[in-house]
């Protein structure tokens, strides 16, 4: 049957994945209520379409930190994708890459940076970046990923711990032996191992420092020249730090709502971070984009660009790079119809008036 959606292409995903891998990729944290709450808020949000406005031609690119890309949506980092196909990383970023997106690479990656960007030469890359205690590992990810030709990093500023997913706890969650990751040598590289629990967050636990603050993203500001983007931030008075200490941009974003449970969806955290941040920083989101109309909603409320985490791993691990191109295709000509439907010619277009919070109506 043909896949016409993004949660076709999970279905597909889940008779695939074993249960220890499928687990991992699709858990949140806690009773997972921010989880639902991801798709949720926005189907709350109702859409105000205009009409007759010749909508023959409908273009999405657009330009973000002074790349080009094809329309506003790119792939987030998601740790460890050889786990869901061989092709991982180097499939996920060359389907990126032909769509005309960017691709975040995790530091938790069963490729390595080097390795990813001769694999996907032509493809706008990212890279996610963690601090760990010893600060010489961050130090050497940040001139990896300068040598390799990495347009920015991505500082996730919402994980000095991992958060509780219980079906990690309870498969006592391990890398399969014969992955590792990918950035690291030695015992680091195999270190996803579980010690009774969580393989992952007892990883975490030991070689992330939790001890960080603003004051990192000055030390970061002096280690490379590279723009600096902070993920996971769903406060205004965060956005204003970020601003205030530098960042180039924020990508508005739960962790996939996998770290502190019952924070609101990314959705319902962005107005404020626009409303405080959005003339002078480049404001993103990720979590619960799943069609056309999320990724239109998004961009009304005030984000220059969306990501998307999950489904893109569901789409390797469906059919590798060809599963990914499949799935982007998908979702762009989705994407295209709502612009068209809404009287859009180009992302400019796109305004807050278009989009309406459920409550606007249930008064009637
Ligand atoms: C399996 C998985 C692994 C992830 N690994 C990372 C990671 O290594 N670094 C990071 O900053 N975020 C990571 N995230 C969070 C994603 O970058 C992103 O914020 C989230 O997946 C977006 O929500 P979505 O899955 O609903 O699209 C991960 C998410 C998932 C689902």
């Amino acid at each position: 049957m043909e896949l016409v959606c993004v949660e076709d292409f999970e279905r597909q995903a889940y008779s695939k994945l074993e249960k220890n891998a499928l687990d991992y990729y699709k858990s949140g944290a806690g009773e997972q209520f921010t989880l639902g709450l991801n798709r949720e808020a926005f189907n709350r949000l109702r859409m105000r379409p205009r009409v007759l406005r010749n909508v023959t031609q409908v273009d999405p690119s657009c330009r973000i930190l002074g790349q080009q890309l094809g329309w506003p949506l790119g792939i987030a980092p998601t740790a460890m994708q050889k786990m869901a196909h061989s092709d991982g990383e180097i499939g996920n970023a060359r389907a990126a890459g032909k769509a005309g997106s960017i691709f975040i690479l995790s530091t938790l990656s069963t490729t390595s940076l080097e390795d990813l960007a001769a694999g996907a030469p032509d493809t706008c890359k990212w890279f996610q970046l963690y601090i760990y205690k010893e600060r010489s590992l961050t130090e050497k990810l940040v001139r990896g990923a300068e040598r390799a030709g990495f347009k920015a990093l991505v500082l996730t500023v919402d994980a000095p711990v991992f958060g509780h997913r219980r079906a990690d706890v309870r498969n006592k969650f391990s890398l399969p032996p014969h992955l590792r990751l990918a950035n690291f040598q030695g015992d680091q590289a195999n270190g996803v191992v579980t010690m009774g629990g969580s393989g992952i967050n007892e990883y975490v636990a030991s070689q992330f420092d939790a001890s960080i603050t603003w004051q990192d993203i000055s030390w970061l500001k002096k280690l490379t020249r590279l723009p600096i983007i902070a993920k996971g931030i769903l406060t205004a008075e965060d956005a204003v730090l970020a601003r205030e200490f530098g960042c180039d941009g924020i990508i508005v974003s739960n962790h996939g709502a996998r770290q502190i449970d019952t924070v609101p969806a990314s959705i319902e955290a962005l107005p404020e971070v626009v409303k405080a941040v959005g003339n002078d920083l480049v404001v993103m989101l990720d979590g619960g984009i799943r069609q056309g109309n999320d990724i239109f909603k998004a961009l009304a409320v005030g984000a220059k660009a969306v990501f998307i985490g999950r489904p893109a791993v569901y789409a390797l691990a469906y059919n590798g790079q060809s599963g990914v191109e499949q799935m982007l295709s998908v979702l762009r000509k989705d994407l295209e119809i709502t612009m068209a439907l809404t009287g859009c010619q180009t992302l400019a277009d796109i305004q807050p008036a278009m989009v309406a919070h459920e409550s606007t109506y249930s008064k009637l």
